[in-house]
C-alpha cells in the first residue's frame, strides 16, 4: 500500500516516558511527565560518554526548577506508576500548589543533588550544559548523563536482555495521545490512568 503524505509528527514512532525531578526552593520535589527526550554523545568529565537531549514546551514549574537548579533527574516510567505519572504529566505545578499530595517512594541523587524515584526501575542524573532557547515556549536542554542508578535485578547479565526488559516494563507514548506498553498493550488515553489514584 503507498505511504500517503500526513501531518508533520511522530505518530507511530513511539517515545519512552520518563519523570523528571526537581527540588523546589523549599527543597521538597517537584516531578512532571517528560517524552521529548533522546540522547547525545558528548564532552564528560573523563572523555566522551552520553549526554540527552530534552525539549520542554510552555512555560512550566520543571522549566522554572531546571533552570534555577542546571540539573534534574529522568526517572523511566513503568506501568506500575503510570496513575502517578499521568497525574504528574496532567496537573500544573505552577497553577496547582499541592500537586506534590501524591508521592512516590522519593531518593536523593547519588551524584547530583537531584530527587529521584526509587519505584522506577532507571533514573539518570542530568547536569544542564546548555539551553537552547528555540522560540517562546520551546527549549532545549543539551544535558551531560553525571550518573545513573538502575535497580539491581535488571544489571544481572545471566538474565537475557530480553527477559530484563520485560521486567522492567517501560511505558511508551506511541501516538494520538495514548500510552502503550512495550509489547504492545494499549494502557489508555492521557489523563485516564491517574483516576485510578486514591
Ligand atoms: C504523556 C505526556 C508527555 C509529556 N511530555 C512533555 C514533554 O516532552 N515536554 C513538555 O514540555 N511537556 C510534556 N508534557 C506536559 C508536562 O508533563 C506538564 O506540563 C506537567 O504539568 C509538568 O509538570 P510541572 O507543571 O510540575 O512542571 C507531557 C504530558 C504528558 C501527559
Amino acid at each position: 500500500m503507498a505511504k500517503i503524505q500526513c501531518k508533520n509528527h511522530n505518530d507511530f514512532c513511539p517515545q519512552a516516558l520518563f519523570l523528571y525531578g526537581t527540588y523546589k526552593e523549599d527543597k521538597t520535589p517537584d516531578f512532571g511527565l517528560f517524552c521529548w527526550f533522546s540522547y547525545t554523545w558528548t564532552q564528560t568529565d573523563d572523555g566522551m560518554g552520553m549526554g540527552v537531549m530534552a525539549c520542554i514546551g510552555t512555560d512550566k514549574l520543571t522549566k522554572d526548577l531546571i533552570r534555577k537548579n542546571g540539573m534534574f533527574s529522568a526517572n523511566l516510567v513503568t506501568e506500575d506508576i503510570l496513575p502517578l505519572a499521568d497525574y504528574y504529566g496532567i496537573v500544573n505545578g505552577r497553577e496547582v500548589p499541592d500537586k506534590m499530595k501524591y508521592m512516590p517512594t522519593v531518593e536523593k541523587g547519588v551524584v547530583l543533588d537531584v530527587p529521584t524515584i526509587a519505584e522506577c526501575p532507571v533514573s539518570m542524573e542530568l547536569r544542564v550544559d546548555k539551553e537552547i532557547h528555540m522560540y517562546e515556549e520551546s527549549d532545549v536542554y543539551l544535558c551531560t548523563i553525571m550518573g545513573v542508578t538502575m535497580k539491581e535485578e535488571l544489571t544481572d547479565k545471566s538474565v537475557p536482555f530480553i527477559e530484563r526488559f520485560r521486567k522492567a516494563a517501560p511505558v511508551y507514548a506511541p501516538g494520538e495521545d495514548r500510552y502503550c506498553s512495550f509489547d504492545g498493550r494499549d494502557l489508555g488515553e492521557w489523563g485516564t490512568p491517574m483516576q485510578s489514584l486514591k
